[in-house]
């Protein structure tokens, strides 16, 4: 089976589009905050904006300035913004700096740390939107998680820390193991997982020997081969094997921007209890 992010996205988009029609007065605006963007932050803010559009939503980019804490200290009281994405890296300034000035309740990627540790005490109010991507997948496709064993490629903060934290919540009930670059046998791990979550950032990192046939495999990986999109499984030779399987393009990444609006109209909602 494949596990379409496309249809998963859709039916967010529509939860808030009918949301937002049930609404009066304007809305308020979604702030992208960077300085010098690359290529790959480009493309992903080309999307939100388009998103932004045919939702209603005005997307800003807004340059972080000469004092970024600063001005993300204006953006946090200013009530005619909503949410705020600190475009990661910022080149010219301390990054941790100006998260730890943003408020929580307009962190829309979860990046705050008392958005990160709430995740801790079941009590976060935005999880990171690519690791809330994967299990709102699992979910929509009624893949059971409790009880079973899900080893996941990568500790980031953004994506793999989170999601082994959301996947040992109390009633979700998975059992975790999170590989990096200085595990061990990993293919071990991996074919010994019930579900498979790869965020490396390598390309065809997932080989078909890694797998147990009639896993599920989830590709968060973003890589671009010879000017192609392709995520870190290889996906021609796992997906006759896996029981199901996202692809890339149109699998976790189409999922993580459609929760970065929800979150968005969270915050509204937030602002106006
Ligand atoms: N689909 C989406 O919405 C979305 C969102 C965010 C990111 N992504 C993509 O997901 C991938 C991961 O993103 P990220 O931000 O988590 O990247 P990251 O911060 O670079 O983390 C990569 C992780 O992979 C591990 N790793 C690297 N090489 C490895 C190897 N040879 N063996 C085992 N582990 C290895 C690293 O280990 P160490 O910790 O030991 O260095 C690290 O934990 C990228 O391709 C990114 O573009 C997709």
């Amino acid at each position: 089976m494949i596990l379409d992010g496309k249809i998963v996205s859709k039916s967010i988009y529509d939860e808030i589009k009918e949301k937002i029609g049930n609404r009066t007065g304007e809305l308020p605006s979604l702030v992208l905050f960077c300085d010098e963007p690359d290529p790959s932050n480009k493309t992903y803010m080309k999307s939100i904006r388009k998103q932004g559009e045919k939702l209603g939503i005005e997307v800003i980019v807004r340059d972080s300035g000469s004092n970024p804490v600063e001005e993300i200290s204006e953006l946090n009281k200013d009530k005619s913004v909503a949410g705020i994405m600190v475009m990661h890296p910022l080149k010219n300034a301390n990054e941790k700096a100006v998260l730890a000035a943003l408020d929580p309740g307009k962190d829309l990627e979860g990046r705050t740390v008392s958005n990160l540790g709430g995740i801790i005490n079941d009590e976060e109010f935005f999880a990171p939107p690519t690791a809330e991507a994967v299990m709102e997948i699992l979910d929509y496709y009624g893949i059971e998680v409790k009880g079973r064993d899900i080893t996941i490629v990568g500790r980031s903060n953004t994506v793999g820390k989170p999601l082994a934290l959301l996947l040992l919540k109390k009633g979700v009930d998975g059992t975790v193991t999170v590989c990096h670059s200085r595990s061990r046998d990993i293919s071990e791990k991996t074919f010994n997982a019930d579900i498979v979550v790869s965020a490396v950032g390598i390309a065809k990192f997932i080989e078909r020997e890694m797998i147990r046939p009639g896993a599920v495999v989830i590709d968060v990986g973003i890589n671009f081969v010879d000017g192609k999109l392709v995520g870190d499984v290889d996906f021609d030779e796992v997906s006759q094997i896996a029981a199901a399987i996202t692809p890339v393009p149109g699998g976790v990444g189409s999922v993580t921007t459609a929760l970065l609006f929800r979150h968005y109209y969270r915050s509204i909602e937030r602002m106006e209890s």
